[in-house]
């Protein structure tokens, strides 16, 4: 299959990862349909050359029109909501939009036009593993948006014979950065995660970070993640939706580069950068995994050829040290950042006369930008 002759849906296309797939599959001259409620979505994230359709994936009618409408071929299926906290708070919430919006998808797939679907699953879904994960490790889901994920996974495998489609169940680890074109990025603010955080406080002067539990089992009492660059998890999803296309065969596959790194290295890191910081410990969030990273060898192994090369690319290029890692996360989260807080800072100029109060917040916010210039010098120089 070459990416564009088919059209392709993706649900969540206005959110951090979606907007990251559809920048690539758009420079490939895809036909990319957006499907997205907005709900952490943006308008900011949403590319201008793909269709957006704004609807829920909890609207069965709606999906199965512009499935069948459109002769969609292939779908990637972001749309959810994740945030841990308000999962274990508001289950049906979380069942209903994650498990009930993936069963409304896959039916929706019933005239057989879909050959593939993508699905982002987490490397939540393994629960607490202090060894690395492979992806035959049997999943024990602990928290609640976890196991909505691996119960969406049943589902794309459960109905792959009945409608005849391929799956693709790729499993995520931490996902960090972004796009070199610094128009997208990861805005939405309910998302606690790190390097986003650590990103948006090296545009403070006085930045403060709170780190949630330092008396987990691990070597320094933190939690450690694989971090995987989201430009690399871009790659990954057309690289597996041609490989699946091709070979006919599903796969699921573990998506990080397998190296653990805790919350206080990449804090450590942050320092050298910013020696300001305000390091705030404070109590564990609940059904928060010690460990999760993934063994490179499992994901190497249980792929196809093609992907394989892929994945060693992908490695060589991110096996430098911690730090240059983790400046390379940081330093485009940043670039991100400087980029749109400029557009806002634009938008708010233009009003500045309305009120005396939006012009103090534009000025604030043209000051941000100015400093994040200088910050993503210095990012570029160490
Ligand atoms: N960010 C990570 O580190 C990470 C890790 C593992 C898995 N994932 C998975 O990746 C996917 C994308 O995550 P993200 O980080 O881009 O989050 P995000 O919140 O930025 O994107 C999710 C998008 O889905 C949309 N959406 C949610 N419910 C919807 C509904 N009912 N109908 C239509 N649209 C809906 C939101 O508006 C948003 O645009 C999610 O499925 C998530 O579970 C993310």
């Amino acid at each position: 299959m070459s990416i564009n002759s088919n059209n392709i849906l993706v649900t969540g296309g206005a959110g951090y990862i979606g907007s990251h797939i559809v920048e690539l599959l758009i420079k490939l001259k895809a036909k990319v349909f957006i499907y997205d409620n907005l709900s952490t979505g943006y308008k900011k994230l949403i590319n201008k050359k793909a269709k957006f359709i704004k609807g829920d994936i909890k609207n069965f009618k709606d999906l199965s029109l512009i499935i069948n409408k459109n002769r969609i071929h292939s779908i990637i299926h972001l749309a959810a909501y994740l945030n841990i906290n308000e999962g274990e708070k508001n289950k049906k919430k979380y069942f209903k939009n994650n498990v009930g919006g993936t069963l409304n998808l896959v039916k929706a797939c019933n005239n057989n036009s879909v050959k593939n679907i993508i699905f982002s699953s987490s490397c939540s879904i393994y629960g607490n593993k202090k060894n690395s994960v492979n992806e035959k490790t049997k999943p024990k889901p602990k928290s609640y948006y976890a196991f909505t994920k691996f119960k969406s996974e049943e589902i794309i495998k459960k109905y792959s014979k009945k409608f005849k489609y391929k799956y693709g169940i790729l499993r995520y680890f931490n996902v960090a950065g972004a796009s070199k074109s610094g128009k997208i990025g990861e805005v939405e603010k309910s998302h606690g995660h790190l390097i986003k955080n650590i990103a948006i406080q090296s545009q403070k002067a006085k930045p403060q970070i709170n780190v949630y539990g330092n008396d987990y089992n691990t070597k320094d009492g933190t939690c450690v993640r694989d971090y995987i660059h989201i430009m690399d998890l871009a790659e990954i999803h057309l690289k597996i939706l041609k490989n699946i296309s091709i070979s006919k065969k599903s796969l699921i596959l573990n998506c990080g580069y397998g190296k653990g790194y805790s919350v206080q290295e990449i804090i450590e890191v942050f320092k050298k950068l910013k020696k300001n910081v305000k390091v705030k410990y404070k109590k564990r969030r609940p059904r928060m995994l010690a460990y999760m990273h993934t063994c490179t060898h499992a994901c190497m192994h249980t792929c196809m050829d093609s992907y394989t090369r892929s994945c060693v690319h992908i490695h060589a290029r991110m096996q430098s040290c911690t730090h240059t890692r983790i400046h390379a996360h940081m330093m485009s989260h940043s670039i991100a950042y400087h980029t749109i807080a400029y557009h806002n800072a634009t938008r708010l100029h233009a009003c500045m006369h309305a009120c005396p109060h939006t012009r103090t917040r534009a000025r604030a916010c043209l000051h941000a930008s100015a400093r994040t210039r200088a910050h993503t010098r210095v990012y570029m120089h160490t």
